[in-house]
């Protein structure tokens, strides 16, 4: 693996998660993330994955969710670790950092590392100078690819993506790669993604 410095932005580790359903309005309540978000909770364990660390943040990674549910989509939240503060392991408190982000009608930063833009897959795909990455179950198995940071790497929510989705992103050339034989839940993958960069570094 590469160790080239970090971009100008001091990312190194860029993660990308869909979520097709995933709320775009902050009118939900903390009571039933799982059934009445679209699946938000599912986002929620991706940032726990993407930032916690025992005892610290990873500083040089950068999460962005992209919210495709009703009522205003797309919307995608930013997130970046090297400037978050009040980031707790319990999934209720990051989703009322989630939606004081969406409670916001315009784009911005709405608490300290959390950003919230009105922009797409594609759209978000392209400000990416760096290599592409598509987590897939069905790709060549990380251990036998070259991966130079920083690194975005875009994985999907409990569904996979949709033709149309899966054609732009392609059209990125990423490396398609696996993880891993099975399927595994995304905040899991993320996880792996990191370890083995852990063990490269
Ligand atoms: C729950 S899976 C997606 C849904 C899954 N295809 C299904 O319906 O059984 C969530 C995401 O994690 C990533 N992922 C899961 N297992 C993986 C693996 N073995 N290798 C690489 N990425 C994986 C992919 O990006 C996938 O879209």
């Amino acid at each position: 693996m590469s160790s080239s410095e970090a971009d100008s932005t001091g990312i190194r580790r860029r993660f990308v998660v869909v979520g097709h359903d995933a709320t775009t309005a902050g009118d939900f309540g903390l009571n039933d993330l799982a059934g009445a978000t679209g699946r938000l909770d599912i986002l929620l364990r991706c940032v726990n994955s993407a930032f916690l660390l025992s005892h610290d943040l990873r500083r040089d990674t950068e999460l962005y969710l992209v919210l495709l549910g009703p009522p205003c989509p797309p919307r995608t939240l930013r997130l970046v670790g090297r400037e978050l503060r009040h980031l707790n392991p319990d999934e209720r408190s990051t989703a009322a950092l989630l939606r004081q982000a969406l409670r916001s009608p315009t784009e911005g930063q709405s608490s300290p590392g959390i950003h919230v833009k009105s922009l797409g897959l594609s759209t978000l795909l392209e400000t990416f100078p760096n290599e592409l990455v598509y987590l897939h179950e069905n790709g060549t198995d990380i251990r036998q690819a070259a991966l130079s940071l920083p690194t975005t790497f875009l994985l999907s929510d409990h569904h996979d993506l949709t033709p149309e989705e899966e054609a732009a992103v392609l059209g990125f050339r990423p490396q398609r790669l696996r993880l891993g034989p099975r399927p595994l839940h995304a905040d899991h993958a993320i996880l792996l993604v990191h370890n083995e960069l852990d063990r490269r570094a």
